[in-house]
């Protein structure tokens, strides 16, 4: 297939309008000269255009399509209590004339940051659970009295669009950032991103579908899924949602799972240092607990020599951004170590 025929068969997809597109790529010259290559494009998922933007502001022009169609007026959604996912869900609601309500799985904290903050900012209602158990039981409790109210509420759990969806998104982003490529006579040999398995999916796809010889090297950043499987998996789903016959096997699949740490929503030092070095090469902000994570293990396989120097390399910025206020303390910490070791960090005349 070529990326149009790829776009046809996107376009007969349902979807609503709610994000920038097409995000821009960007190379990362002085990146890639600090570092003595290889050369670094960013795709710019991080500014997708809805509050603070991300991977999932894509992905919910697929998903938004069954509450515009039902005429939901309330969503309600069970997540993490730091969840990216929560805040592009509460704008995209803003956007279409719903409210949300979220069900968080964790203890309010004192004070309310990043994407906390954003959601109260964005006018959700925002409860919080103890566990999962409880998270449903609100969430019925919640939907049961929306419901008496007289208004339309819908529950966005883990409907199968939110992965099918999230694998189009990312087969759409793909074709983006080749056709962003060839337009100044580059290819990519290697993508790099943060995965949990749904828009990796997209990437493994395009690969595919484009007979591509590029190589997806996904980075998950919590021990919750077994990527490799669960990434097949959605990309089969998708495959027969679009009536494709293909089958990819897990084998296919390449992700990485050294760079968690001591587990999901824990900063690393390696994570820390990979998010000064963008912003300080760059001028471009990643978060410590997903991109700063996938930015460190393309750093690590540039420096072993998995990626050749002379390669192409785009970094898909999948947002996630607000974290930086959650995790304030540990960056700046991080920061007066490298003053106290005097180790100077890159700047702007290196
Ligand atoms: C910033 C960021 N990057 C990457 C991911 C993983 O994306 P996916 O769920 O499509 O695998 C997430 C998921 O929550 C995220 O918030």
């Amino acid at each position: 297939m070529t990326t149009s025929q790829i776009r046809e068969l996107i376009a007969t997809q349902p979807r609503v309008s709610l994000a920038c597109l097409p995000t821009p790529l960007q190379e990362t010259e002085r990146l890639s000269s600090v570092l003595g290559g290889p050369r670094i494009f960013i795709k710019r998922d991080d500014l997708t255009g809805l509050a603070f933007g991300g991977n999932k502001t894509r992905n919910l022009e697929f998903r938004m399509v069954q509450p515009v169609r039902a005429e939901a007026n309330v969503l309600i959604m069970a997540l993490e209590i730091t969840s990216n996912s929560a805040r592009q869900t509460v704008a995209a609601g803003n956007k279409l004339g719903m409210r949300t309500v979220l069900v968080l799985k964790g203890e309010r904290p004192e004070v309310l940051q990043g994407n906390l903050l954003i959601n109260h900012l964005l006018g959700a209602e925002v409860h919080y659970a103890r566990d999962t158990e409880e998270q449903r039981q609100i969430i019925e409790a919640v939907a049961d009295s929306v419901r008496r109210a007289g208004e339309r509420p819908m529950v966005l759990t883990s409907e199968p669009i939110f992965d099918i969806g999230s694998a189009l998104a990312y087969l759409e982003s793909t074709v983006e950032l080749i056709e962003q490529l060839q337009a100044v006579g580059a290819a990519p040999d290697y993508l790099y991103m943060t995965s949990g398995g749904k828009g990796q999916a997209g990437l493994v796809l395009a690969k595919r579908l484009l007979e591509a010889p590029f190589l997806v090297h996904g980075i998950t950043v919590s021990h919750e899924y077994d990527v490799e499987p669960r990434t097949a998996q959605i990309a089969n789903d998708t495959l027969a949602h679009l009536g494709i016959d293909l089958e990819i096997d897990p084998s296919e699949v390449v992700s990485f799972s050294d760079f968690v740490g001591p587990g999901y929503g824990h900063v690393t030092s390696a994570g820390l240092a990979a998010v000064e070095l963008m912003a300080r090469t760059e001028g471009v902000v990643l978060d410590p607990i997903y991109t700063g994570k996938s930015f460190a293990a393309l750093l690590d396989h540039i420096e072993r020599g998995i990626i050749p120097r002379d390669a192409t390399v785009v970094f898909v910025h999948t947002g996630g951004t607000p974290a930086v206020f959650t995790h304030a303390e540990a960056i700046l910490a991080h920061l007066s170590r490298d003053r106290e070791n005097d180790r100077t960090p890159v700047t702007a005349d290196a």
